[in-house]
């Protein structure tokens, strides 16, 4: 049979019934491309070593007498001290917060730390007068941390990965640790407005994380200062009676993501 007359019986074969399945095999098809897109992003986002390399801008920042230096690094990469250091202020910090979650939740914690995905935002307190000297020394192209850890300690961190969420690519904080000594001083806020670029120029949809609701500071600076919401898929919206410590709250980038994560009327999980 010629191609012609194969192309005229597909045609004639259309009929309402065969017209349905060819559309609802076209939005299947259309479906799969997307999920296969969305998988692509995140393997293209993790495959970027240093995020931080897009934003040189970021990496030193002078404010109300703090100067620090801003570093990646990787879960799977981290050196002893450093492991030490991101349990010893997540304890300082959490504790208080997690109250008698805390002991399991800091186990949790311990794991997710190492996790081969887990990506890092270091910040370093530098001296004032060694400032120039550290911005050099971070944006060359050995950032060998021996030298910058050994000489300008840590003051946070922020621990980020991109995940899909409701099938949504964001970029979701794990954790955002600011010592108590340098805390008021801008520099979560800071860290906060490098992770929303980071989230956008790797076309993530949103970023995501998720609070304690006993944690009512840190609830306050995402939701007033930083405009955070409530997201559609926090327990609080998904099953209102259902009474959970957390919250997870989301700030959206584009429709698709604003759709599905923030917007909750008439949605049926
Ligand atoms: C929450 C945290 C990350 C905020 O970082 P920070 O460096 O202290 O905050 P910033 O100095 O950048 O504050 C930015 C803005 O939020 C405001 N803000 C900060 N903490 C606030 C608080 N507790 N209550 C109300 N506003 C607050 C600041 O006044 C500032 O406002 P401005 O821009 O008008 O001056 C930090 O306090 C922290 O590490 N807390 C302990 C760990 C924690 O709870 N992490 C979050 C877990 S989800």
């Amino acid at each position: 049979m010629d191609t012609e007359n194969l192309q005229r019986r597909r045609r004639t074969n259309a009929t309402p019934h065969n017209a349905a399945v060819t559309e609802k095999r076209l939005k299947r098809g259309e479906i799969l491309a997307k999920k296969k897109a969305d998988k692509q992003l995140i393997k293209e986002a993790y495959a970027k070593k240093d995020h931080l390399a897009s934003f040189p801008a970021f990496r030193h920042f002078q404010i109300n007498g703090l100067s620090v230096c801003l570093k990646s690094g990787h879960g799977n990469a981290l050196s002893s001290p450093v492991k030490r250091y991101i349990q010893n202020l997540l304890k300082l910090n959490m504790e208080g917060p997690y109250g008698s979650e805390w002991q399991v939740e800091e186990k949790v914690k311990r794991v997710e730390m190492v996790d081969p995905e887990a990506c890092y935002i270091f910040v370093h307190e530098v001296d004032n007068s060694n400032a120039d000297e550290m911005t050099t020394v971070l944006t060359t192209e050995d950032t060998s941390t021996s030298r910058l850890e050994d000489s300008s300690p840590l003051v946070g961190f922020v621990h980020y990965r991109f995940v899909l969420e409701e099938e949504v690519p964001v970029l979701y904080v794990y954790e955002l640790q600011v010592e108590p000594r340098v805390q008021g001083k801008g520099l979560g806020k800071f860290l906060m407005e490098l992770i929303e670029l980071i989230a956008q120029k790797n076309c993530m949809g949103a970023v995501m994380l998720t609070v304690q609701k006993a944690n009512l500071s840190a609830m306050k600076f995402y939701t007033s200062k930083l405009r955070y919401i409530i997201s559609a898929t926090s327990p609080s919206k998904v099953i209102p009676k259902m009474e959970t410590s957390y919250e997870i709250l989301c700030k959206t980038f584009n429709d698709e993501a604003k759709t599905i994560l923030e917007v909750t009327e008439n949605k049926s999980f």
